[in-house]
């Protein structure tokens, strides 16, 4: 099977909103997992068990509050999940011409196999927000973001391949490094960053709507 890493076409488009969105709903286990994982998950549904038969005195009724905690929960996650697929965080792929298309310092490229879109990466230039921890003050800084590779296809090196053109892209438009945020649900991809040369400069929480994201902040210099 050939791999070909290509420049984003317009048609590609459709193919490649599938990635991002098989990028989103593959995170939905792994964010529930680790919500379960944090101290406050529990103290908070001990405490609402605990105000349930208090306030009820009836088993069943606790019981079903317990459950539906971690429903709510669920389906927090799914829509977090929704919210980034639909809502402003991709907003770049309802207008893709004119962020990717336009500019000589701008990169959507995708990896096709057998015609069909399987992986996607973006390089912009590095947007100024109260979140970043490096500044760019001349447009050096690439910023690195969309990157998935649909379930089916993963475990074969395409990231790595999409890694090292969008790294290939940003020397040559002249940037100097290369930032990108991710967060603790995003395993694989911390492992794909540090396997590929950038080093971890940031680890904070960022507000996300109402929720605290832990958020790694990787960088590489070019
Ligand atoms: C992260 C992602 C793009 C990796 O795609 P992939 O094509 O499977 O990755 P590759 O096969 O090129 O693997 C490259 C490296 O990534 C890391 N990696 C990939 N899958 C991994 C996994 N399941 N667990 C741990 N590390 C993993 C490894 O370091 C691997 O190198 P190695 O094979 O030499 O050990 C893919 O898992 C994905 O799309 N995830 C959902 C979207 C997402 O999280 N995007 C990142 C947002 S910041």
């Amino acid at each position: 099977m050939s791999l070909e890493i290509r420049q984003l076409t317009i048609k590609d488009v459709p193919g490649a909103w599938e990635v991002l969105k098989d990028g989103s709903n593959s995170n939905i286990g792994a964010s529930f997992r680790l919500i379960l994982t944090r101290q406050s998950t529990w103290i908070f549904a001990f405490t609402t068990l605990y105000m349930a038969y208090v306030y009820t005195g009836s088993v069943e009724v606790t019981v079903w509050t317990f459950i539906s905690y971690f429903a709510a929960i669920y389906i927090f996650v799914i829509c977090g999940s929704l919210y980034y697929i639909y809502g402003p965080p991709l907003a770049d792929m309802r207008k893709p011409k004119e962020t990717y298309m336009v500019q000589d310092n701008t990169s959507f490229l995708v990896a096709e196999m057998n015609r069909k879109i399987v992986g996607t990466i973006a390089i912009v230039p590095k947007p100024q927000t109260s979140t970043n921890t490096s500044k760019d003050n001349g447009h050096e800084i690439a910023w690195l973001r969309r990157m998935a590779v649909l379930r089916k296809y993963r475990g074969r090196g395409i990231a790595k391949k999409l890694l090292r053109a969008a790294i290939l892209f940003s020397r040559k438009a002249k940037y100097k490094q290369i930032d990108l945020i991710t967060t603790d649900v995003h395993f694989a991809a911390r492992n794909l960053y540090t396997k590929m040369g950038f080093e971890c400069i940031s680890y904070k929480p960022i507000r996300r709507l109402i929720i605290f994201v832990w958020t790694y902040e990787f960088t590489l210099q070019l």
